[in-house]
């Protein structure tokens, strides 16, 4: 599928999802630090016969990094998608609990609202809009969720609780700073013509200036040189705190390098099949996937893509 057919991060999304078999398990619980994630199903709406992710139980708590590995086509971005509403996949089977409420049943803007956040494998162009304009629309409705939805508050009105010009200003220019990006940046528009490079560091721009309690990033390290995925480790690692959840998509345990996962998860066929600490993505990188795929009782087809830098298609 192209994954590039929605806006980057905060999207305003179709009505709420329909309904869907709840997972048999307890009833929701609330620890609001946690996301957590379980008996997932996930079929793509244009082909419901393929089930993708075949139960997945995930949890993650605020303050902690979690890595995601697997091959390609293992699930990882349906993973993201699903975890943001993404019109193309359907939830069959399974709950997503965030601050207590099962996320499912919201559109994507209310989960954004709710503080979370994707960074996109493959940032959407959106001609005519520029950097600037966009981060301040998105800052906005991420305001009007924390103000609880009240009508009364106009987060676009510096009168009536709205970011003024002048502090936006002031905060895009810190932000970018961090992620060494020139000024200019600001004015171009979203992501029309940039490189590989700097979508990804657009992306971690939108996450520095919304500052979510909780992040996808969908392989945020790939079309990146070194120097780069240094700069967007760090633009990450300024992020961390006790307050933000980090889901880590990669392929490459050198992002790891820089952002040191708490927990490492390798996903094949449909689940989570291993989970351990950063030693784990160590050994992936040394061993591949074969190992642990046969120890999952996994037939190992296909190549080890550790091996092999994946090409980003633009
Ligand atoms: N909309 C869709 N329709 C049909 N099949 C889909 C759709 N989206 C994903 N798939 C299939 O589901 C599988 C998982 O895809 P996904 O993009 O989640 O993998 P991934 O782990 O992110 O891979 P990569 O490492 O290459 O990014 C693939 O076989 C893919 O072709
Ligand atoms: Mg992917």
């Amino acid at each position: 599928m192209n994954p590039t057919e929605i806006a980057p991060s905060v999207v305003l999304g179709p009505a709420d999802q329909p309904a869907r078999s709840p997972a048999p398990s307890t009833a929701l619980t609330g620890d609001d630090r946690e996301l957590v994630i379980r008996d997932l199903h996930v079929v793509p709406v244009a082909d419901p016969s393929h089930e993708i992710l075949k139960g997945i139980d995930l949890s993650v708590r605020k303050g902690e990094v979690h890595a995601i590995m697997g091959r390609n086509g293992s699930g990882k971005t349906t993973l993201a998608y699903a975890l943001m509403g993404h019109p193309s996949y359907q939830v069959t089977r399974g709950e997503v609990l965030w601050k207590g409420i099962d996320i499912l049943a919201l559109s994507p803007d209310k989960r954004a609202r709710l503080g979370l956040f994707l960074a996109f494998q493959y940032p959407t162009a959106i001609p005519g809009l520029s950097v600037a304009s966009f981060l301040r629309t998105a800052l906005n409705a991420r305001r009007r969720g924390i103000a609880g939805g009240d009508t009364e508050i106009d987060p676009s009105d510096p009168t009536r609780g709205g970011i003024s010009m002048g502090d936006f200003r002031r905060l895009i220019r810190e932000k970018m700073a961090l992620l060494r990006l020139e000024d200019s940046f600001a004015g171009r528009y979203v992501n029309e013509g940039f490189s590989g490079g700097e979508k990804k560091r657009l992306e971690m721009l939108q996450m520095a200036v919304l500052q979510p309690e909780f992040a996808v990033l969908d392989e945020t390290d790939s079309g990146l040189d070194i120097d780069a995925l240094r700069i967007v480790a760090e633009g990450v690692n300024a992020q961390l705190s006790a307050e933000l959840g980090v889901l880590l998509i990669t392929h490459y345990q050198r992002l790891l390098n820089y952002i040191t996962p708490d927990v490492v998860h390798v996903l094949a066929a449909g689940r989570i099949v291993r989970s351990g600490g950063r030693d784990l993505a160590l050994q992936l990188e040394q061993e591949g996937y074969g190992p642990i795929l046969r120890d999952a009782g996994l037939p190992d087809l296909g190549t080890d893509e550790a091996e092999a830098p994946e090409e980003e298609p633009q």
